[in-house]
C-alpha cells in the first residue's frame, strides 16, 4: 500500500513500512540536510540513530532522525538547513 506525505512542500508517496530515510532513498533522493559551517551534503550514515547525519525536520519538529522515523500518512517533511537546533529527538 502507497502512503502520501509532504517533502519539501511537494507531496509524494512510498510503500507503507519505509522510514523517512528509505522513503527518500526510494524517491532517488540523497540529501537530507546540509551542514551549517560549509554547507555540505548529508545523508544515511549509520543507519541506527547514532550519528546525526540524517535530522531532519518531521511534522514541525526539528532535529528528527529519518533513520528512525516511519513515514505515516500526511507526514510534513522539511530537509534541515545548517546547525541541529536540539540532537536527540526521536
Ligand atoms: S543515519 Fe545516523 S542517526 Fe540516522
Amino acid at each position: 500500500m502507497e502512503i502520501e506525505f509532504i517533502l519539501d512542500g511537494q507531496a509524494v508517496h512510498c510503500p507503507e513500512g519505509f522510514t523517512v530515510i528509505g522513503a527518500l532513498f526510494h524517491l532517488g533522493r540523497r540529501v537530507v540536510r546540509v551542514t551549517a559551517s560549509t554547507a555540505a551534503p548529508r545523508s544515511l550514515f549509520c543507519g541506527m540513530g547514532v550519528c546525526c547525519d540524517c535530522l531532519m525536520q518531521i511534522n514541525e519538529r526539528t532535529s528528527v532522525r529519518a533513520c528512525m522515523t516511519l513515514v505515516q500518512p500526511g507526514m510534513r517533511i522539511v530537509s534541515a538547513q545548517g546547525a541541529a537546533t536540539t540532537a536527540y529527538q526521536v
